[in-house]
């Protein structure tokens, strides 16, 4: 296997228009899953052609995500189940880059444009693509999960529908950070809950990737939330993301479902879910007409039990665990629904990137690592030492760069970890 040198990464030897022959790359294998700081290695490694409708990007900046935690274990089940054509795996599910190559058909994009990414594949030739929503469509992928030639590199590989103007009131590593949880968030809330001004939602996990933005999209709806959070300063990150308030849970900790409870165990957990939601109705007013799940085992028993009658569960993840149980009884008696969610179609993203370049969302960094750092920040995320958004700077040289006008730029989560 070839050294790679780091010096060289924001380097690139060829102008956009021709792709080199090689790039430096965070790749998986399998045979080494497990823990992300092992199972990341730098490796030199071809540079994709594109297909057509396919785009080649150099990567300025790549966002880290949950989600290549997840390849890096090997679990729930192995990334190269999905694309088992390729024994790599180049993880990254969001970046901000320049076009580089374009394929045969592409018109829209050219060489040297500016763009962010957002990581929903789907085949063309299917027709729940036209009309219905590609996330339906049986060839539907997550760029940089379910496919290789991800973010973690200096060039990627997408498809041209992925493309997205990059807003110019943004850096390089600010532009990479948002896509992939700040798109989900905005399927969840805006059109699979049709959040409303004076909604009252229940978010868990506030200050991470995805609660920052389902945060601030409740505060710029009108709608009042309550984050849950575990520190004090992922407390003050929440309220200055215009929560309403915050419940801190290590002080509902008899609440977690750990799977395998005694009866008398059960009904210990259940009296603390009902001081849970007796708090969250405090601080809103009132139960919530939402909940925003992701946590999954741990949490969702509990959300069940504190939506409000004819309320939604919206769920896109199951960090704590996939296999959920609740008492059904308070599903159907108080008519509440269980809403499953997944990414976001390009629509939903472009619609939701124009709230990023009015400013009235804004990214939310905690750190910005250079090109080595990508291993040891999957790492910190699968500890949850992190707030917000880790940024990877990849061609771009520095922190600050690539920004065109004055803009609000990201809030920076300056404490944690
Ligand atoms: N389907 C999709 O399209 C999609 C998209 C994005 C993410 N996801 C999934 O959603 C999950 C969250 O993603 P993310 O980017 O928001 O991750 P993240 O940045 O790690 O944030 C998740 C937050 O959840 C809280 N949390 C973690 N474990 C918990 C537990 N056992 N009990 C209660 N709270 C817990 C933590 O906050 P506190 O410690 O402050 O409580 C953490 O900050 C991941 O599993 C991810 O794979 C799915």
């Amino acid at each position: 296997m070839a050294q790679v040198d780091l010096t060289d990464v924001t380097e690139v030897s060829t102008e956009p228009g021709t792709l080199p022959e090689t790039m430096s790359a965070w790749v998986i294998r399998q045979e080494r899953e497990g823990e992300p700081i092992d199972a990341f290695q730098l490796e030199e490694i071809e540079v994709p052609r594109p297909g057509a409708f396919e785009v080649i990007v150099r990567v300025m900046a790549a966002g880290v995500n949950f989600n290549n935690v997840w390849a890096a274990l090997g679990q729930p089940v192995s990334v190269f189940r999905s694309h088992p054509d390729e024994d790599h795996h180049i993880g990254g599910s969001d970046a901000s880059g320049i076009v580089w190559a374009c394929g045969e058909g592409v018109t829209k994009w050219q060489p040297g444009d500016e763009v962010v990414i957002h990581c929903n594949q789907a085949s063309y030739e299917d027709v729940e693509v036209h009309g219905l929503d590609p996330l339906a469509a049986p060839s539907q992928q997550i760029w940089g999960y379910e496919t290789s030639w991800g973010s973690f590199a200096q060039f990627t590989k997408v498809q041209a529908q992925q493309l997205i103007r990059k807003p110019d009131n943004l850096t390089w590593e600010e532009a990479a950070s948002y896509g992939l949880t700040y798109f989900t968030a905005y399927r969840m809330l805006i059109d699979q809950c049709k959040l409303q001004a004076g909604h009252k939602v229940l978010i868990w996990g506030a200050a991470g990737g995805l609660g920052v933005f389902a945060t601030q999209l409740c505060a710029g709806a009108g709608a009042k939330a309550v984050g849950v959070v575990s520190s004090t300063e992922k407390a003050q990150l929440v309220e200055q993301l215009g929560a309403t308030g915050t419940i801190d849970r290590n002080e509902y900790r008899g609440m977690m479902r750990r799977g395998g409870e005694s009866a008398e165990e059960e009904k210990a957990r259940f009296k603390e879910s009902r001081r849970f939601s007796k708090a969250v109705a405090e601080i809103l007013g009132g139960p919530p007409d939402i909940v925003f799940e992701h946590v999954g085992q741990a949490t969702f028993p509990t959300s069940v039990l504190t939506v409000k009658p004819f309320g939604k569960v919206v769920i896109c993840g199951a960090t704590s665990g996939f296999n959920l149980d609740f008492d059904v009884r308070y599903l159907w008696m108080r008519q509440k629904q269980i809403i499953g969610s997944h990414f976001a179609n390009a629509w939903e993203a472009t619609k939701a990137n124009e709230l990023i370049e009015q400013g009235l969302i804004r990214p939310v960094l905690w750190r910005t690592m250079g090109f080595e750092g990508v291993a040891e920040a999957h790492q910190l995320m699968r500890e949850n030492k992190h707030l917000g958004k880790i940024s990877i700077l990849v061609g771009a040289e520095a922190e600050g760069l690539g920004r065109g006008v004055e803009g609000p730029g990201a809030i920076r989560a300056e404490v944690g970890g």
